[in-house]
């Protein structure tokens, strides 16, 4: 897949360092060694040397740093950062201390305090479980409150509703029923997810069943006017940005129906990035551009944290961790 092999080539040049958490995970371990090989990262890897040898004996670890919470003299420190963190919430310091052991949690703390450039976590733990360490002590990015995810999808070959080939999708994976303010932070991060990963300069388009006002469910769940303030708010916080709505989906990549539908739009009929009202939106429609459109979707790439954290799906291939890697490298540039 040439997008994915770009990716790989540019965090290779970069030379990021990027921590795995899961040492005790095969697939992990793998992943780490083959990473390491193709010179995409530098990797950390959360275990130690006998459990790695023992899930992975024929692995060769050169080049690895192995760390271990339980015996790391970084411990101690990494518990004080999240102590200073959490304190305000009712953590105490005996807590931290526990807390800071913990490979997530651990992971999380090497990232905030610089150690190491990106983390990727998820092999063997629940989304809830990987990204809270991150909610927690990593926070978001200046000027955004909410962390989402994306998918960027790659068209089996480039169609004339989506020239450019490939296309960003968000949020199918984390912000269960996202608010309007919420919205047009999903939308700030697609915009830049598209920019950085994707390579394309983004359209982004507010996905609604209305366009520009054409339908409302006022009696039900009020998603139009939701979506017309997620679009007003994405514009003030991005004036500069390519940013339209609220769309049906047709009215946001067919220029036929865009200017049809809303007349003088820059965004209508040329979209590339989707912002869908909610998870169930999202969710299903990415699937359906998977399974009926053949796109290839990677992802779900996390977005809006303050620096890159990844969430890898429990069934995850060792492809699928070395990719996530090479797309954590190229969002810490
Ligand atoms: C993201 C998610 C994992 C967070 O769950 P959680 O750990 O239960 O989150 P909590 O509500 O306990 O919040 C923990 C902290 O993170 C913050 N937080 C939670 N979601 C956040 C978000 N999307 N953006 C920014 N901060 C967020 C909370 O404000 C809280 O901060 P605080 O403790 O400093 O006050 C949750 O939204 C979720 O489960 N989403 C759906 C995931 C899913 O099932 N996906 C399907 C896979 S395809």
């Amino acid at each position: 897949m040439a997008l994915l092999d770009e990716i790989k080539a540019k965090a290779a040049a970069l030379k990021k360092t990027i921590v795995l958490c899961e040492g005790e995970d095969r697939r992990v371990v793998e992943a780490a060694a083959r990473i390491t090989k193709e010179g995409i990262a530098k990797i950390v890897l959360i275990g130690n040397e006998e459990e790695c040898k023992k899930v992975a004996p024929d692995v060769d670890l050169a080049g690895i740093t192995l760390i271990d919470p339980l015996t790391s003299d970084k411990t101690a420190e990494y518990a004080n950062i999240l102590y200073e963190a959490r304190k305000a919430k009712g953590m105490t310091e005996e807590q931290a201390a526990q807390q800071a052991k913990d490979r997530t949690m651990f992971g999380a703390l090497m990232l905030k305090a610089g150690d190491v450039d990106g983390y990727v976590s998820g092999a063997c733990h629940s989304t809830a479980n990987t990204l809270r360490p991150g909610l927690q002590v990593v926070k978001t990015a200046p000027g955004i409150k909410t962390v989402s995810s994306c998918f960027i999808m790659i068209a089996p070959e480039a169609h004339k509703y989506n020239p450019d080939g490939v296309a960003v999708f968000a949020d199918c994976a984390i912000n269960i029923e996202p608010d309007a303010q919420q919205l047009a932070d999903i939308a700030i991060s697609s915009a830049k997810t598209a920019k950085t990963l994707a390579g394309i300069e983004p359209r982004v388009a507010m996905l609604s069943f209305s366009t520009k006002g054409s339908g409302n469910d006022d009696k039900f769940f009020k998603s139009v006017p939701k979506m017309q303030e997620a679009t007003r708010l994405a514009k003030e916080m991005a004036p500069d940005l390519a940013l339209d709505g609220e769309f049906q989906f047709d009215a946001a990549v067919a220029p036929e129906v865009g200017q049809l539908k809303a007349p003088g739009s820059a965004v209508a009929g040329h979209a590339n990035v989707f912002v869908f009202p909610n998870i169930n939106a999202g969710n299903i429609g990415y699937k359906i551009a998977q399974r009926f459109g053949g796109y290839m979707a990677i992802g779900p790439v996390c977005q809006g944290f303050a620096k890159p954290l990844n969430d890898l799906s429990r069934g995850c291939s060792v492809e699928d961790i070395v990719a996530t890697v090479a797309v954590t490298a190229l969002q810490a540039e």
